[in-house]
């Protein structure tokens, strides 16, 4: 590995990026500490955090491996009332978060597009309109991301799942509903909108193969993106995609190439935000801290009131139900230090991508 890509990181090829995917031992350890210095030579060591509020489980949508897909009947629907959203938001301000991530099941009524839009004013006006604040509400209009963006928001994460249109196919129902086509779509009207643009996939899916995610990530590359987050496939019983639970990776086969594609991204994309996600913490209790090491700098912890987090469960085992925001800011901070970085309080933490494109300033308060 040494010479290539060292020397090169901005032309690496689907085959090096295959190869190194999937390498071991001393070859992985020199990829990992090559991105890791890539990481703190380009952006700094220090990380973000967003407090990630998941505002409803009512969807819309019926993807084959979400928990929350609309024809699963035993998960108990809820939506947070306004002012527990509020509050959570007003936790994240008073706790210096910098910025906050409104997450739910995808809805296009009139009636839930007012109502985020009343939320990001009132979200603003509670922070000074000084909160940053992420969206990822799943696929709108241009005219429901516009109203967005104009009422506050300023980065939006929309994830492709998989750059391979046969198998985004093939992992979601065969209808209009769910095409991949208005997916990229709407990646690009967030772009024209002038959102911070972030988007991702899932990592050992059935039927992918280790061409697909080096495919996945020279479409990252391509699309030009401002931030990702991606991470390991994991089966939920109540989804369709379960019958295939039996042809996947193992877990810990699955959080290795889920690191691995951080790793590789870190290479391919120096100055993008890539997050350490919970799904690789589902895996291995200190999954976002490896993340972190090798080159991830946003961090995501969940301060949804814990009484509904058993509800927002995209797959089992999602980790953090029992405890309540203190508690997951708290065992993060910890873990964040252990990692060798360091968390930069009340900051935005824009994607320095977005900012070298549009020559602006990080905003801090
Ligand atoms: N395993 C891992 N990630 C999942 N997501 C949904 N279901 C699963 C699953 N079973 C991810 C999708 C979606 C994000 C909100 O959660 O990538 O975009």
């Amino acid at each position: 590995m040494k010479s290539a890509i060292i020397l090169h990181p901005k032309n690496i090829c689907k085959e090096e990026l295959i190869h190194l995917l999937t390498c071991d031992g001393e070859e992985e350890k020199e990829l990992f500490d090559y991105t890791r210095q890539l990481r703190n030579h380009t952006i700094g060591n220090n990380v973000y955090m967003r407090g990630l509020i998941e505002i409803s489980n009512i969807c819309i949508k019926d993807c084959l491996y979400c928990g929350i897909r609309k024809s699963n009947l035993h998960t108990k629907r809820y939506s947070l009332s306004d002012d527990e959203i509020l509050q959570a938001a007003r936790y994240a301000w008073e706790n210096h978060y910098g910025s906050v991530v409104l997450q739910g099941g995808e809805r296009n009524d009139a009636a839930f597009i007012l109502r985020i839009e009343k939320l990001l004013k009132q979200i603003k006006k509670l922070s000074n309109h000084k909160l940053g604040i992420t969206l990822s509400l799943g696929e709108q209009t241009e005219d429901t991301y516009k109203k967005w963006f104009d009422a506050g928001a300023h980065r939006y994460l929309l994830r492709i799942e998989t750059s391979n249109i046969r198998l985004y196919h093939k992992i979601h129902p065969q209808n209009n509903l769910h095409d991949f086509h208005t997916r990229l779509n709407c990646l690009r009207i967030l772009q024209k909108c002038g959102y911070q643009t972030g988007t991702g996939v899932m990592i050992g899916l059935p039927f992918q193969t280790t061409e697909d995610l080096a495919d996945d990530l020279l479409f990252l590359k391509t699309l030009d993106v401002d931030m990702v987050g991606m991470g390991p496939y994991l089966e939920h019983r109540e989804t369709p995609l379960w019958t295939f639970r039996n042809q996947l990776l193992s877990q810990a086969q699955r959080l290795k190439l889920g690191l691995h594609m951080v790793s590789c991204l870190r290479l391919l994309m120096p100055d993008i935000n890539i997050a350490a996600t919970t799904a690789l913490q589902a895996i291995c209790p200190e999954g976002r801290e490896k993340a972190l090491e090798i080159g991830a700098n946003v961090i995501m912890p969940n301060i949804t009131p814990a009484i509904n987090r058993a509800n927002y469960q995209l797959y089992e085992n999602k980790p953090g139900m029992d405890e309540g925001a203190e508690e997951s800011t708290r065992r993060l901070i910890e873990s964040v230090r252990r990692s060798g970085c360091e968390i930069k309080p009340d900051t935005w933490g824009d994607s320095p991508h977005w900012q070298h494109r549009n020559k602006s300033s990080e905003t801090i308060r």
